[in-house]
C-alpha cells in the first residue's frame, strides 16, 4: 500500500520500492549526499550487521555495540522550504534499505496528525503511529518513521504560544522515541523541520545525527535545468542565463530553491507554450520575472 492507512500516515510503502529509486535519481546531489550520511545513519539502524561484524572479528559481542544502540535513533533534516529534506528523507531510507538487504517499511505521519486539537488526541494519534512502527520492528524488518513538518508536532515546550495540547504532544513523542530504542538497530525516526531551533530541547538532546538542507548553488541549479529541461533543445547560454538570474537576489539574497524551479518556475513556461507549440527563450524568461524565490523561514518569521 503506498497511500497512507486511514488519517495516521500519508505514506506507508514496503522498501525497497522502484518509485523511490526513481525519485532519488531526479534529486540533484542525492548520491553524493547519500555517500556523505549512509555510514551514520547505518550506525544506528543496522543492529544485525554490528552483531555479525563483531562476532566476525572479535569472535564475541563487544560492548561498543552496546553504546552505539544506547543511542537515540533519532535524525533531524532541517533547512530551507523546497530544499528537498522531505524527498531526500524517503529517498534515503529506501535506499538504506536496499543497501542492507533487509525488508523494510517506510511510514510517514501525516501532518494532519495535529488533529482537531481536542486535548489527547494528538498524543493518542501518536501512540498509535509508534505502535505500527514498532510491530514492524518486532518482526526484525527495519521500519522508518519520517515526522515531516516536525516542527508542528516538536516545538518547544517553553514558548508562550504552546498550548497544554502541544505540550502533551511532545512529552508523548519524546516518550515514544526513548521507547523506540528498544528497537533500537532497526527503527530509524527521521524529522524534517524548517526551523530547527524550534525543536524542543529535550528533541534535540536525543538528536544522533543532523543534515542541513541549503538552497542549491549555481552548480545544482545547473544541474536541475539540465535534468528538466533535457530534450527541449535549450543551448548552454540560455542554461546559463536561468542559472544567473534564478541565483541570490533582493534584499535577502536569496536564491530560487529546488522547488521554486521545478514545482513553478517550468511548470509557468510549460503553460505558456501549451498545448499550442514549443517552450522557447522567451516563455522561460517570463516565468523567471513571476516566479519569486520561497521566503527563508528564518528571514520572515521571528523567533519565538
Ligand atoms: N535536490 C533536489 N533536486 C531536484 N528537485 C528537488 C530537490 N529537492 C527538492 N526538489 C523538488 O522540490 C520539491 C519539494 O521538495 P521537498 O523534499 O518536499 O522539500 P522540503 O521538504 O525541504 O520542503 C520536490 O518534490 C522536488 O520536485
Ligand atoms: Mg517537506
Amino acid at each position: 500500500m503506498r497511500e497512507g492507512n486511514s488519517a495516521l500516515f500519508e505514506l506507508e510503502v514496503p522498501l525497497p520500492d522502484t518509485l523511490l529509486t526513481a525519485q532519488a535519481q531526479r534529486l540533484v546531489g542525492f548520491r553524493a549526499r547519500y555517500e556523505r550520511m549512509h555510514q551514520n545513519l547505518r550506525l544506528l539502524i543496522d543492529k544485525d550487521g554490528l552483531e555479525a561484524w563483531s562476532k566476525k572479528y572479535y569472535r564475541r559481542h563487544i560492548a561498543l555495540i552496546d553504546s552505539l544502540l544506547d543511542r537515540y535513533p533519532l535524525v533531524v533534516f532541517h533547512g530551507d522550504v523546497g530544499t528537498g529534506k522531505t524527498a531526500t528523507a524517503e529517498a534515503a531510507a529506501n535506499a538504506l534499505a536496499e543497501e542492507l538487504g533487509k525488508d523494510a517499511m517506510l511510514f510517514k505521519l501525516s501532518t494532519q496528525v495535529r488533529g482537531s486539537g481536542n486535548v489527547g488526541e494528538m498524543s493518542t494519534l501518536i501512540n498509535q503511529a509508534f505502535e505500527i512502527v514498532g510491530k514492524v520492528a518486532g518482526k526484525a524488518k527495519l521500519s522508518f518513521l519520517i515526522i515531516d513538518e516536525a516542527d508542528s508536532l516538536a516545538a518547544s515546550r517553553s514558548g508562550n504560544q504552546s498550548h497544554h495540547e502541544d505540550k502533551v504532544a511532545v512529552n508523548t513523542l519524546i516518550q515514544k522515541i526513548d521507547d523506540v530504542r528498544r528497537f533500537s538497530g532497526r527503527v530509524l525516526v527521521i524529522l524534517c523541520t524548517n526551523r530547527f531551533d524550534a525543536l524542543d530541547a529535550a528533541i534535540l538532546r536525543r538528536v544522533a545525527y543532523d543534515e542541513e538542507f541549503c538552497r542549491p548553488d549555481d552548480a545544482e541549479r545547473r544541474e536541475l535545468f539540465n535534468l528538466d529541461c533535457e530534450g527541449l533543445g535549450l543551448t548552454a547560454s540560455v542554461i546559463d542565463e536561468l542559472v544567473e538570474l534564478t541565483g541570490p537576489q533582493g534584499p535577502h539574497k536569496l536564491g530560487f530553491t529546488f522547488s521554486d524551479i521545478r514545482t513553478r518556475l517550468l511548470p509557468e513556461a510549460l503553460a505558456h507554450a501549451y498545448p499550442s507549440r514549443k517552450i522557447d527563450h522567451g516563455d522561460l524568461i517570463k516565468a523567471v520575472s513571476r516566479v519569486t524565490p520561497s521566503p527563508s523561514v528564518e528571514t520572515t518569521e521571528p523567533r519565538k
